[in-house]
């Protein structure tokens, strides 16, 4: 496969990149007074300000001559229509197949994965409604109070920022979410629940994860020493692909939802693994998630790419990456309940393009993806922003805001809205000061993405967004973004570790 690096038009980016550097985002805005609209697309609810960017029309048009040439529009065709995109594991990428209303067939090796889908939505409806309207009772007869999502990675991450983003628009049990197979996860949360009105939901795809098994073990043996073994039951679901494990483990296979290797972990909150918000926000709310998403999706397969949301969000992250040699993206979401985004985006990004060979296994000599890190505005500001201001790095920022709040607490949103589009600013104009300790020297590129309302469908715009642009790059990058053969490295070793303790613990 030709390598980015090999076309003509890396080297044009190059140049172009010598050629602007110099030129500050300040005088980009006084060169075009409209600049601030022109690069702001509005999608529903959600509107994303690119304008403080180093971007112009004509670095724009060497981009999109990239993104052509890379085959992005082909490539993501090829993925929504289920071919086999993900080459290193022969599987295909379908997580919009999800999401989309739409009842035309998406085949998988010759068989339309639609129907499955659409008769899962209908357990996971009924389940849900069970669950809510206490139908769905514990073994001594009580409805579930507290519901607890077992799980790691993408079997963990998405569903916790939902659940988490969402919580002033829950009306079901509370759930909690248990990933560190470190003790003090799962032992810090179950002497706060009564085992007769929690339910234990299992999420792994796979059904082989140690951290996960282990702490589902340790649930059992809780529930089962308060409640005896038949309990197992009625307090035990599962979410996964493989339904021998599941059974083995003691759930019954109509207590598990299914999963389909077709959908990727990082991309999996959009499948029964979102089964936990479904529980707090009830399965309407969930479906409006999906809705959102979907309308990403088709805007991303359908929008030209100079107007395409996720489309410039990778190529400007690309720019950076590889014409501006930043190696890292903050995210800041200056919401309370996004705080989960920067670790949901961390996976979803470095998972999937943390890689140095190209889909055909030929050693690359280009960056791929940066470092993603952040935190909650304000609580960053008063760590580590300072180095976003004055550090040695140049390194450009993702800032979430929320127009209208639902907390009832207007002046605390005042604020908070102000401080974030303070940080824009100070980060773009800078300040100049006689001393240089004082000096701020701004010029330092962010990208603004307001949602009109924190709700279950601004918020599937955002995450579809995000899982898109790194889609894009990946294509870019002529990598597989599907993929993380990197960690199995560390799971072996693990394994090995504890059976050789094992044999050499004297019985
Ligand atoms: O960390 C590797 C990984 O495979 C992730 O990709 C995945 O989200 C996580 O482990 C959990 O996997 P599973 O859902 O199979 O337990």
């Amino acid at each position: 496969m030709v390598k980015c690096s090999d076309l003509s038009i890396w080297a044009e980016l190059q140049e172009q990149a010598h050629r602007v550097k110099h030129v500050s985002l300040d005088s980009l805005f006084e060169q075009d007074p409209d600049r601030a609209t022109r690069w702001t697309i509005k999608l529903n609810g959600l509107e994303s300000d690119f304008s403080r960017n180093h971007i112009s029309d004509e670095t724009l048009a060497l981009l999109l001559r990239l993104a052509k040439e890379r085959d992005v529009e082909g490539l993501r065709d090829q993925m929504v229509s289920g071919t086999k995109i993900n080459n290193t594991e022969n599987r295909a990428v379908l997580h919009t197949a999800l999401r989309t209303a739409k009842d035309d067939p998406v085949y998988v090796d010759g068989q339309d994965v639609m129907p499955a889908i659409r008769s899962l939505h209908q357990k996971l409806a009924k389940f849900v409604a069970d669950v809510r309207e206490e139908r769905w009772l514990g073994a001594t007869g009580q409805p579930i109070r507290n519901v607890v999502n077992i799980g790691i990675g993408g079997s963990d991450l998405g569903p916790r920022l939902v659940v988490s983003a969402l919580r002033e628009q829950a009306t079901g049990p509370q759930v909690h979410f248990v990933a560190n197979v470190d003790a003090a996860d799962l032992m810090g949360l179950l002497p706060k629940l009564d085992p007769a009105t929690t339910l234990f939901v299992i999420v792994s795809k796979t059904f082989t994860t140690q951290e996960t098994l282990l702490n589902a073990r340790s649930a059992r043996e809780w529930l089962v020493g308060a409640l005896g073994e038949e309990a197992v039951a009625q307090h035990f679901v599962s979410v996964s692909t493989n339904r021998d494990a599941v059974e083995s483990f003691g759930i019954h296979a109509e207590n598990m939802f299914a999963m389909w290797d077709w959908v990727g972990g990082r991309y999996s909150l959009w499948s029964a693994v979102g089964v936990g918000i479904a529980l707090s926000v009830g399965f309407a709310g969930f479906q409006k998630l999906l809705a959102g998403a979907a309308l990403m999706d088709e805007h991303f397969c359908t929008a030209p790419l100079d107007r395409n949301i996720p489309v410039l969000a990778a190529l400007i992250g690309v720019w950076y990456r590889n014409f501006w040699g930043t190696s890292a993206l903050a995210i800041l979401p200056y919401s309370e309940r996004l705080r989960d985004m920067p670790r949901y985006l961390q996976q979803l990004d470095m998972e999937s393009n943390g890689k140095s060979v190209t889909r055909d296994g030929e050693p690359i000599d280009y960056q791929t993806g940066p470092i993603v890190f952040g935190e909650c505005g304000s609580v960053g500001q008063h760590s580590f922003h300072q180095w976003l201001h004055q550090g040695s790095s140049f390194v450009p920022a993702d800032f979430i805001g929320v127009r209208q709040d639902d907390m009832h607490r207007p002046e605390h949103h005042a604020v908070l809205l102000a401080h974030m589009q303070a940080q824009v600013e100070a980060l773009m104009s800078g300040r100049q000061d006689p001393d240089p300790a004082r000096t701020n020297p701004g010029n330092k590129p962010t990208s603004v993405y307001w949602l009109e309302t924190l709700d279950p469908y601004t918020l599937g715009v955002l995450l579809a967004l995000y899982e898109h642009k790194v889609f894009v790059q990946g294509v870019i990058w002529g990598i597989n973004s599907f993929d993380q053969f990197g960690v199995e490295l560390g799971k072996k070793l693990a394994n090995e570790r504890l059976k050789r303790e094992k044999a050499s613990t004297p019985s």
